[in-house]
């Protein structure tokens, strides 16, 4: 990941699970980093960390995301301290379980706006930057799930599925701006996500868990390469190709037997 060395990434969802490991990754290739979440403590100690680990310069800036305030502040923050950004990995994003008719309007919202409303515009504002250098790289979190309908899922699926159709689609369209958009879709893997969706596991589940430093890592190997979509773990690549030879129609009913 030679490519990365002296190059400034924004990470967003930094302060844990998959986002701190895309910090790690980036950090340990000489990349100088922007951290974001809500979590400030978190984004500190992360920082500490890595200035000291890899001598890379890396800046925080506390933001909720899931409004377009939050998406306002933070690029404000970085126009202000004139950061360039070479890399942005679109990671933040979180769950939610239920019945769809019974599930939280405002905790709904704030899902979809950090799933999709946020990650759009920040591609939007640093795509369009990236456009206009001739160079960038952009990293989007989508999942295993965007593959498929899912039951008591059904709006983090859909939010997911936002996420792949969008990111291929603009892998392609900014191909002429030597701008590459990567669509990493992770599997279950061992983060905070299950404890923010509402989430329950059985053993078996646990069991098949991805460890998140190796899903960063598989993103990250991907986003060099300007791949356009990257399924980490032999699992959820079958998962993936086993979705793709189902009918449609059968998706939903198998999906809803798999959450139960
Ligand atoms: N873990 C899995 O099984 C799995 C599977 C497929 C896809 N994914 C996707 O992977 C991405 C990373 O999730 P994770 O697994 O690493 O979960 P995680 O450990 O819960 O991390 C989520 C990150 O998003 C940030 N975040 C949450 N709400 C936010 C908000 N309103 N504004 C700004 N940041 C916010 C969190 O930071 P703060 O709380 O500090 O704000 C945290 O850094 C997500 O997009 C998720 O959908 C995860």
């Amino acid at each position: 990941m030679k490519q990365f060395l002296n190059k400034t990434a924004l990470v967003t969802g930094a302060s844990g699970g998959i986002g701190a490991e895309f910090a790690r990754g980036l950090a340990k290739a000489g990349c100088h980093l922007v951290l974001t979440a809500r979590r400030e403590e978190r984004l500190r100690a992360l920082k500490k960390d890595l200035e000291r680990t890899w001598g890379v310069q890396v800046d925080i800036v506390q933001s909720d995301l899931s409004t377009l305030e939050g998406v306002s502040h933070l690029i404000n923050s970085l126009d202000q301290k004139n950061h360039a950004i070479d890399i942005l990995i679109n990671n933040a994003g979180f769950g939610y379980e239920g019945d769809f008719v019974l599930q939280n309007d405002d905790r709904l919202n704030e899902m979809i706006g950090l799933n999709i409303t946020a990650l759009t515009f920040l591609t939007k504002h640093f795509g369009r930057v990236m456009a206009e250098k001739q160079s960038g790289h952009i990293l989007l979190t989508s999942s295993v799930g965007g593959f498929t309908p899912c039951p008591r899922m059904a709006v983090y699926d859909a939010t997911k599925a936002y996420v792949l159709i969008l990111g291929e689609a603009l892998n392609h369209e900014l191909k002429k701006h030597h701008v590459t958009v990567t669509t990493l879709c992770p599997g279950a893997t061992r983060t905070g996500f299950f404890t923010a969706s509402g989430q329950t596991l059985n053993a078996l589940v646990k069991m098949t868990l991805m460890n998140p430093e190796k899903v960063a890592r598989d993103g990250l190997k991907a986003l060099a390469k300007g791949k356009s979509l990257v399924v980490p773990g032999l699992l959820n690549q079958l998962t993936v190709w086993g979705l793709r030879l189902l009918p449609r129609a059968f998706m939903a009913p198998v999906a809803g037997t798999v959450m139960n």
